[in-house]
């Protein structure tokens, strides 16, 4: 027992640090979450927003649904406990993003406050930013982008948020952007100017 316990080495406290790395990259990392049903603008604005910020000198990553849901988390559906396991799985990333400095943009449906607030608590507040991308269900359903809301208005497609599966807007978002309102640049920058006080590292 002994000889092993000797033989154990931890580290923890000679691992560099969050503030370590976000010095280097001269940057303050956090999570802007953007909530909002599917074709809202969601990855359309995280997109540009990411692109925006890197021409500044920001180091981000993009987490987005349609990917995520490719990859890692290709083993989900859209039941509520699958949206819970998605969510909480990205969360866990985004956390390890965040501890590695780097600004993280995520753009999922994550359409319930319970949803929400479960990754809040892993993210933990003072890292998690909401942002909802806001536009109406009938708007959604006009664009059709991917051709989604017409597959689900004929029973081809199940649990279809805002359809046969709730959608909670925020009742608090850190910032609404509404989609249907303004123009996607004007929707890019409105985030990007929300986000740079909280990102640049001249921030006390
Ligand atoms: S979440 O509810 O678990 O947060 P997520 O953001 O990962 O969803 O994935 C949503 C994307 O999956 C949508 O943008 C859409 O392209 C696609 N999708 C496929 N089926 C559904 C469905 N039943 N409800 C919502 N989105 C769906």
């Amino acid at each position: 027992m002994k000889e092993e316990s000797t033989n154990i080495h931890p580290i923890f406290g000679d691992l560099l640090q969050r503030e370590d790395k976000e010095n280097l990259l001269k940057q303050h990392s956090a999570v802007f979450w953007m909530t909002g049903l599917s074709g809202s603008g969601k990855s359309t604005v995280a997109k540009g927003v990411e692109r925006e910020l890197h021409k500044k000198g920001f180091l981000t990553q993009v987490l987005d649904g349609d990917n995520v849901r490719t990859g890692i988390n290709n083993n989900l559906g859209f039941s509520e406990e699958d949206r819970l396991e998605n969510i909480r799985r990205i969360a866990e990333v985004s956390k390890l993003f965040v501890n590695c400095g780097i600004i993280t943009i995520n753009s999922f449906v994550s359409p319930t406050q319970a949803i929400r607030q479960q990754a809040k608590d892993i993210i933990e507040a003072k890292n998690f930013y909401e942002i909802y991308i806001n536009a109406p269900f009938s708007v959604c359903e006009d664009r059709d982008v991917k051709g989604l809301y017409a597959k689900a208005r004929k029973g081809e497609i199940k649990n279809f948020t805002g359809l046969d599966a709730p959608f909670e807007a925020p009742e608090s978002a850190a910032l609404e952007v509404k989609t249907f309102e303004e123009s996607i640049e004007e929707s890019i920058k409105n985030v990007v100017d929300f986000m740079l006080p909280i990102i640049s590292n001249n921030r006390k």
